[in-house]
């Protein structure tokens, strides 16, 4: 059964100065079956972080619908956890209260919401911060209490944009199998964007290119490797290096002609 839908999604985003508006997606198809983990790439620019606002019911479409287990969406729905690329803390509050702040907003109790705050920040590497306040985390600490704040509500898929950009290689092979692990127990449906071609592979079931803008799906690659997965083993066996390469050729091409059309 298809949970998420893109059907024939066209973004225009007007313009300043009289321009013509741009076109960011053109009759974008999509779909994400329940339980799958789906990858999406695609060039810089091309329409991956529009694409996943119109998912989460942040950003209407100019023409197309979406739809999540069979119903339209109209808005940001609370079983829909979705951490954008410029996702941020709120400053004033501790990172313990941010991360129980979706927890808050869905009226969940204090005693109870920091009890799973403080067990998530501990799963994320982030024991011991629970009262700092963001200005006093790096860039990837931050990103991973973006992480803590949307998983503690348990959202039925979760969308997530370049999650593991900002962070170190240790950390971000941590956090991956983290990831992998809450996926394989849980069953939740996660799609994310990614500009790391290994990582798309070793993590999906099925990965997604993106043409040059306007962005549509170019193409869809299912990820035989088998499960369960894990990040260090996968990424040296054959079938991977084969569908690296196959993936990348046909990405490139992409790159190729976002660049020729700057
Ligand atoms: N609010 C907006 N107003 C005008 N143009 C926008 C707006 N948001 C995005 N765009 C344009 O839409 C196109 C797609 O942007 P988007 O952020 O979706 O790309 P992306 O694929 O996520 O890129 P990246 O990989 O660099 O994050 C870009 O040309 C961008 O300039
Ligand atoms: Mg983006």
């Amino acid at each position: 059964m298809n949970l998420l839908e893109l059907n024939q999604v066209t973004v225009e985003f007007a313009l300043r100065n009289g321009q013509p508006p741009l076109l960011a997606l053109d009759g974008m198809d999509l779909s994400v079956r329940k339980g799958e983990l789906v990858a999406m790439v695609g060039p810089s620019g091309c329409g991956k972080s529009t694409a996943l606002n119109v998912l989460a019911g942040q950003l209407t479409p100019t023409k197309g619908e979406v739809r999540l287990a069979g119903e339209p969406v109209r808005g940001v729905l609370p079983s829909v956890g979705y951490i954008s690329q410029a996702d941020t803390l709120l400053p004033w509050r501790s990172v313990l209260d941010n991360v129980a702040l979706a927890m808050e907003l869905r009226g969940v109790p204090k005693a109870q919401r920091r009890e799973t705050a403080r067990a998530l920040m501990e799963k994320m590497g982030l024991a011991g911060f629970e009262h700092s306040y963001p200005r006093e985390l790096s860039g990837g600490m931050k990103k991973r209490a973006a992480i803590a704040r949307v998983l503690a509500v348990d959202p039925q898929v979760l969308i997530m944009d370049e999650p593991f950009a900002p962070l170190d290689a240790l950390t971000r092979q941590r956090l991956q199998d983290e990831i992998l692990a809450l996926w394989e127990s849980t069953g939740s449906t996660i799609l994310y964007v990614t500009h790391d071609l290994t990582e798309a592979i070793t993590l999906a079931d099925r990965v997604v290119l993106l043409s040059a803008r306007p962005g549509r799906v170019v193409k869809e690659y299912p990820i035989d490797l088998p499960r369960p997965r894990r990040v260090m083993d996968v990424k040296f066996s054959p079938r991977f290096i084969e569908l690296e390469q196959t993936i990348w050729a046909d990405l490139h091409a992409q790159l190729c002609q976002a660049e020729g059309s700057l």
